[in-house]
């Protein structure tokens, strides 16, 4: 099928939460959720850190394969294990994922960028590939944390002033830290919201 990101919602410069499969030189698949930064209809960028099974079977076979999934059991078992073996197809795609896309590496960087709140300058690389093939199970976009943040923000403010002040600074590390996310990952409009919001808790006093 045509090769084109934007058919399942991948818009270029935005960030989107998926599940990459690999296999490792013995074929056994491993699956892990991954941020996907989209960089063109057929290209995108990752960051992995190193030590993760994704980014060496990544670096040995040079190419992956991009799952699109809302399911939250899927990002679960992927995140605090592996999936099991029957989780996946033959062509190494998971089977419940509504979409998925097969890509091959173009550059392995050393990464430089220091605004994970966890990791410093140098423990990732910065993986550029392009899309090779790509499969729609059923009509899907690509799953992007932005929203979600706001939809957090606003449901905390809409608490704000029901509660003590210690829940209140909790609401406002709350926001920090949604902030943070949106001005990685959101677009113009869930950034346009969170200022918004800071705004009206401005007016209410607190300095953020
Ligand atoms: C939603 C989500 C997104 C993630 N994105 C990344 C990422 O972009 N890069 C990364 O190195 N780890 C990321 N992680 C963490 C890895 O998925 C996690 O460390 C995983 O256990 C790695 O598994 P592996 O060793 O099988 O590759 C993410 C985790 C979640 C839940």
């Amino acid at each position: 099928m045509e090769i084109d990101l934007t058919l399942i919602g991948m818009e270029k410069g935005m960030q989107y939460e998926t599940i990459i499969t690999t296999t490792d030189e013995k074929n056994i698949p491993n699956a892990a959720p991954i941020g996907v930064l989209c960089s063109g209809r057929d290209m995108i960028l990752n960051r992995i850190f190193k030590g993760r099974h994704t980014l060496e079977n990544i670096i040995s076979q040079r190419e992956f394969t991009v799952n699109i999934t809302h399911d939250p059991e899927l990002f679960t078992l992927s995140t605090i294990g592996n999936l099991p073996s029957d989780y996946f197809s033959n062509d190494n795609s998971i089977k419940g994922a509504d979409a998925y896309f097969k890509c091959e590496v173009i550059s392995l960087k050393e990464a430089v960028k220091q605004s994970d709140p966890i990791r410093k300058k140098g423990e990732a690389i910065v993986i550029k590939s392009k899309v090779t093939d790509m499969v729609i199970r059923r009509e899907v976009k690509a799953f992007n944390r932005a929203f979600s943040c706001v939809i957090e923000t606003l449901a905390n403010f809409t608490r704000f002033d029901l509660v003590d002040e210690t829940k209140k600074q909790y609401y406002l590390s709350r926001f920090t830290e949604c902030s943070r996310v949106v001005n990685k990952v959101g677009g113009k409009e869930e950034k346009q919201a969170m200022g918004e919001i800071k705004k009206e808790l401005i007016k209410k006093g607190y300095e953020i």
